[in-house]
């Protein structure tokens, strides 16, 4: 069994990122500049946007954090992702999810300018994605992608199964596994909540993708033996540590592993490699926009 460590990829592709824009800044070239949106003051959007500021200044990148009150109206955050669209010195921008209730999230995505639209929710950088044209892939599916690359997982007709169709990770990572390319060209099954026998179907797959936020729903007896398996899950589960919370995956890791050929452990798995990610993408529409 191998562990795919998300944790050692990530900073092995901040140091190659890092190498890129000093050498970049060397030849005379400003830094990249990624600036995120954030709305309220909810604990984990705070903690992953505060991660993703905190990566950008170590690689050597320029960060804009812009934080808005919840009580914001559609019209004042459409009006803010005007300016980001309009701003020469940003390369691209996030708005980190979840909006507030009273804002429709879809509205906001598509105001993104594609270009500028590093976390790929855009319908243009969705559907380009889906036709295997250049396009910013989420930085979920996309970390998934490159965690099996590097570690050369065999994909190429084998059975993946989907667990959960959101629109960030289970619905891209379906599309991304079919694809002809490599990794990918393996047959997808997207399984959610109105699937049926839904043990006996992760039971037939070569590759689990778990991206529920269930924890431990994937257990031992629904795994194959040799099977590789990937857990999306990042569940806050209250404990008596100083954070006064652990983050669970949706896989019951201890019992799984040793059944399995590769494995993502949580934490330490797919959540590093989404920062990872998203700064390529920053540094992809950075050299887009100089070039
Ligand atoms: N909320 C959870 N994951 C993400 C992500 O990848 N990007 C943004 N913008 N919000 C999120």
């Amino acid at each position: 069994m191998v562990v795919l460590d998300g944790k050692k990829t990530s900073n092995d592709i901040k140091n190659e990122i890092a190498e890129e824009v000093k050498s970049l800044k060397k030849n005379g070239y400003r830094a990249p500049h990624l600036a995120a949106v954030i709305v309220g003051n909810d604990g984990a959007s705070l903690t992953y946007v505060g991660s993703k500021v905190r990566a950008c200044e170590r690689i050597g990148f320029e960060s804009t954090l812009i934080s808005l009150e919840d009580s914001i109206s559609e019209t004042e955050l459409l009006d803010k992702v005007n300016d980001l669209n309009n701003d020469d010195k940003i390369d691209g921008y996030i708005v980190q999810l979840p909006l507030p209730k009273h804002i429709d999230s879809q509205k906001i995505l598509m105001a993104v300018d594609p270009s500028k639209d590093v976390d790929g929710f855009h319908p243009t950088n969705f559907g380009r994605m889906a036709l295997n044209l250049p396009t910013y892939i989420s930085a979920t599916p996309h970390g998934i992608m490159e965690l099996l690359k590097r570690y050369d997982v065999p994909t190429e007709g084998k059975h993946t199964v989907v667990i959960g169709r959101s629109d960030i990770v289970g619905k891209p990572i379906s599309i991304l596994m079919g694809l002809k390319t490599k990794p990918g060209n393996s047959t997808v099954t997207l399984a959610h909540s109105r699937t049926k026998n839904i043990s006996d179907l992760i039971q037939e797959a070569d590759i689990i993708i778990s991206a529920l936020g269930v924890p431990n729903f994937v257990k031992a007896e629904m795994v194959k033996d040799g099977a590789v398996v990937i857990d999306v899950g990042i569940t806050r589960v209250k404990d008596d540590s100083e954070k006064g919370y652990k983050i669970v995956g949706d896989v019951d890791y201890e019992n799984v592993a040793n059944k399995s050929s590769f494995i993502t452990p949580v934490p330490g798995g797919v959540g590093p490699m989404t920062i990872a990610m998203l700064l390529t993408n920053t540094l992809k529409a950075y050299l887009q926009r100089i070039n």
